[in-house]
């Protein structure tokens, strides 16, 4: 399985594995990775599983798409590597992803 590192704000690192076909703010939520509310569900459309892309990632994920443009709108902190972690889908070509994730969520 593909293995996602999320790095927090202070530093700390969790190293998780997640399925070909969930996404990286599901490879969150399944092994308690904090910092990702997920508030939607996945649906896009609340922008609390905002992460960082690691810049030697990013072309790797690939550009938001329009829906998720607009709804990052509602992020705080938002940067040219923002990404909704529910828009990433986990794939082998992402096996050694790693995002950072923001030092807050969107209510
Ligand atoms: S979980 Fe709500 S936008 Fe990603």
């Amino acid at each position: 399985m593909p293995r996602i590192t999320y790095i927090a704000q202070d530093g700390s690192s969790r190293v998780v594995e997640a399925p070909v076909g969930h996404t990286v703010m599901e490879g969150a939520l399944d092994n308690d990775v904090d910092g990702i509310v997920a508030a939607c569900g996945g649906s896009c459309s609340c922008s609390t599983c905002h992460v960082y892309v690691d810049e030697a990632w990013i072309e790797a994920v690939g550009p938001r798409h329009a829906e998720e443009d607009f709804v990052l709108e509602q992020g705080i902190d938002v940067r040219p590597n923002s990404r909704l972690s529910c828009q990433i889908d986990v794939t082998e070509a992402l096996d050694g992803l790693v995002v950072h994730l923001p030092a807050e969520q969107a209510e």
